[in-house]
C-alpha cells in the first residue's frame, strides 16, 4: 500500500522550526512575531512524524531567530529542533535551550509583586523549577505557575507602531 506524505518544500536560505507540539505552530508565530515578517513562510499543522505521532512546522525564508525567540518557543515547546538552511543545506541544527532564569517574557499576577509596582516596576524574573511539564516561580514573590497558568508578554507592530500584548495558551 503506497503510504501518502504531505509534502512541504524544502527552502534555499532560512530557518525551519521542526517538532513543534501539535497545534502550537500558530501561537509560536503570535508570541515571537514570527507573523509579521514580510517572508515567504509555510506552516504544516498536524503533521504525521515517526517520533511524536503529530508534529506541526514551521518554514521561514531569510529569516534567522534571535535568542528572546528562541527562549520564548523553549517555553512553549521545549523539544522543538531549529536547523539553518544555507544552499538548501541544513548548516546548523540545534535544540532550543530554555534559560535558568526567564527574565522579561512573562508577566507576574501577582498585584504586590515589585515586578507590578506602579512606582519601580523592575522586570520579571521566573526561576524554571521543571522543565517537562514546566513550573516557574517568580524570584520576588516565589508565586508558582505551570504553562497553563503562564501569561506571555509580547511586542507587536500595529500601523508602525509597537504594542504590547499578553498571551495565555
Ligand atoms: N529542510 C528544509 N529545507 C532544506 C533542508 C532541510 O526545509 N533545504 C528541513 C527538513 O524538511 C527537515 C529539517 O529541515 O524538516 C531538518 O532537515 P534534516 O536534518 O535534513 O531532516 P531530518 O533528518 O528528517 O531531521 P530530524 O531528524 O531532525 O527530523
Ligand atoms: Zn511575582
Amino acid at each position: 500500500m503506497s503510504e501518502q506524505k504531505l509534502k512541504i518544500d524544502k527552502i534555499q536560505r532560512g530557518t525551519v522550526i521542526d517538532h513543534i507540539e501539535a497545534g502550537y505552530a500558530l501561537t509560536i508565530l503570535n508570541l515571537t512575531g514570527l507573523d509579521e515578517t514580510h517572508s515567504l513562510m509555510t506552516i504544516g499543522v498536524n503533521v504525521s512524524s515517526k517520533k511524536y505521532g503529530k508534529k506541526d512546522i514551521i518554514k521561514i525564508e531569510n529569516v534567522f531567530l534571535d535568542e528572546v525567540q528562541m527562549q520564548q518557543i523553549s517555553i512553549i515547546c521545549p523539544d522543538v529542533t531549529i536547523s539553518l538552511i544555507e544552499n538548501y543545506e541544513v548548516t546548523e541544527k540545534k535544540k532550543v535551550e530554555m534559560p535558568k532564569i526567564i527574565k522579561k517574557l512573562i508577566v507576574c499576577e501577582t498585584k504586590t509583586c515589585i515586578s507590578n509596582s506602579k512606582k519601580e516596576p523592575i522586570d520579571t524574573e521566573f526561576r524554571v523549577l521543571e522543565k517537562n511539564p514546566l513550573k516557574v516561580q517568580c524570584v520576588y514573590c516565589d508565586r508558582i505557575y505551570r504553562l497553563h497558568q503562564i501569561r506571555f508578554k509580547s511586542r507587536r507592530r500595529k500601523s508602525g507602531k509597537k504594542v504590547k500584548q499578553i498571551i495565555q495558551l
